[in-house]
């Protein structure tokens, strides 16, 4: 977090390391056999967390008691929130700020417990889930800043909602659903947080660690649901001023449909690409592609799932041997193996992940085949005690406008598609229907203009991997069917002012 910080105001270089730092790859959990064991929050330390990963229960006792399980319940729930947001309000930017910061504070406390239960219930590794507490870190320490400017921008004046709701996912099980509620919160608005069912101890032990920091339990409210019905009821409710969603684009358009006058937040799926031109650095992308295709198992929004290589990379032995390389040279296993490079799927594969893992479309060939791992770990099984280990896969040939082509997956596969030029690679990455992120591996100035230029997308990276977007450095969010709503970027500048009204200061005559 302290490199995180220095590196907002730090130019190049720095730049490029704290993205690494970010992406996990040099966190303080590099577990590579060499890794030095003087860095901070050594192997010891990953050692005491993974023992407890396997038997971990945090948060348990919250999510069992905030199961709301009838509308009167949540009616109550909803009208508390409501009631709780004036005095919120009343505390002023400034003192909202401080508790943020707290909060801040608090998580980083809870580090060891955060990366406990992430790995228990969403087999995040301890690389993966280091860099991603410090995400939610730094949403508080930002939020809480932007939080203080918000007064009076350009004669308007801000005016918070009462009560905002925030659904966040299950793949970034602390990072998400705390982006959303500290920026609701510091932009003086209560909370209604309903976090994934397959990550809500995670949630929990988060919204925990802001209850210790001050945010009172009326402003934030946690709620776990028995069924479907009461979700929409949520969100239909009158009384619930805006809508932060991350998930699927279907989830967001019913969501929609449900309410048209609910101003949503979210940021949906996606499908991404990285270019490999003849005028990269081989070696980089190589790395790069992998990583950002296999990182927690392909799971990341933000993963690479095509790479399209342009020219002569098509048929470069040397390039294909290296990513080939790469990925076989993954070390796949459960979260609590410090060893593990790649975890776990969030459950045993069904319906279109299934197919994907499994199904070839015509022309394509597995240059990797992906295949259930046995394991005796007892978090390599979900719920129902179903294998959810498998390892990475790549699949080569993949036609344009074939289904592989244009659709999301979120596991751990990777499809390789040829262009001619570098415009036709554009053109297929631009006829897919999202555009989260997007990547170009390219050192030429030509190549990097006409793809800046062309490229639809609402994060762009040069010749680096495309997941870890730091706050404030890279805001985060969609294009196209990867986002709905105004399109305001997690992690920037502009993201709170959509969380509330603006209206006309009072003009003296
Ligand atoms: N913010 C994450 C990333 O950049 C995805 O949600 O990888």
């Amino acid at each position: 977090r302290q490199q995180d910080r220095r590196a907002y105001d730090a130019a190049g270089s720095e730049a490029r390391v704290e993205a690494r730092v970010a992406d996990g790859r040099e966190g303080r959990f590099d577990n590579a056999p060499d890794s030095d064991p003087d860095l901070p929050g050594n192997r010891v330390w990953g050692r005491e967390i993974s023992e407890r990963m396997v038997a971990s229960t945090l948060g348990s006792e919250l999510v069992a008691s905030s199961r709301i399980t009838d509308a009167k319940t949540l009616d109550e729930t909803i009208a508390r929130g409501v009631a709780a947001a004036d005095a919120w309000q009343a505390l002023g930017a400034d003192e909202r700020a401080r508790i943020l910061y707290r909060a801040g504070e608090k998580l980083e406390e809870r580090r060891a417990e955060l990366l406990e239960v992430m790995g228990s219930e969403c087999g995040k590794t301890l690389d993966q889930g280091d860099p991603e507490v410090s995400e939610a870190i730094d949403f508080a320490n930002y939020y809480a800043m932007l939080g203080q400017q918000l007064d009076l921008v350009d004669g308007a004046q801000y005016r918070a909602q009462k009560l905002i709701a925030v659904i966040p996912p299950w793949n970034f099980p602390v990072a998400i659903p705390a982006g959303g509620t500290l920026a609701a919160l510091a932009a003086g608005s209560s909370v209604i947080i309903k976090p994934a069912t397959n990550s809500a101890r995670s949630g929990a032990v988060m919204i925990e660690a802001l209850w210790e920091a001050g945010v009172p339990k009326d402003v934030l409210q946690f709620v776990q649901f028995g069924d479907r019905e009461l979700g929409s009821k949520l969100v239909a409710d009158p009384r619930v001023d805006r809508l932060i969603l991350t998930g699927a684009y279907e989830t967001a358009v019913a969501f929609r449909e449900l309410r048209q006058d609910l101003p949503i937040l979210a940021e949906t799926s996606g499908k991404n690409a990285i270019i490999v031109t003849p005028n990269a650095d081989l070696d980089l992308a190589a790395k790069d592609v992998a990583q950002s295709a296999f990182g927690h198992a392909g799971q990341k929004c933000s993963a690479a799932s095509l790479v399209i290589l342009v020219g002569s990379v098509a048929t470069s032995k040397r390039f294909r041997g290296q990513l080939l390389d790469a990925v076989r040279s993954l070390k796949v296993g459960t979260p609590e193996n410090l060893e593990t490079q790649m975890g776990t799927i969030i459950t045993a594969p069904s319906g279109k992940l299934l197919r994907g893992l499994t199904q070839l479309g015509a022309g394509e060939t597995w240059a990797i085949t992906p295949e259930p791992v046995a394991s005796a770990s007892p978090l390599s099984v979900d719920r129902n005690g179903e294998n959810k280990l498998w390892s990475p896969g790549v699949r080569e040939g993949v036609k344009r406008g074939s289904e592989y082509h244009l659709t999301e997956y979120f596991g751990p596969i990777l499809g390789v598609m040829t262009a001619k030029t570098l415009d036709e690679a554009i053109d297929m990455v631009n006829e897919i229907d999202y555009g989260l992120t997007s990547g170009l591996h390219s050192l030429d100035r030509d190549d990097l203009e006409l793809w800046l230029r062309r490229i639809q997308a609402g994060n762009l990276y040069v010749n680096r991997g495309i997941t870890g977007a730091i706050v404030r450095r890279q805001s985060f969010g969609g294009w196209k069917k990867s986002a709905i709503g105004a399109g305001t970027k997690a992690g920037g500048p502009n993201y709170l002012h959509g969380l509330g009204s603006w209206i006309d200061a009072p003009v003296e005559s």
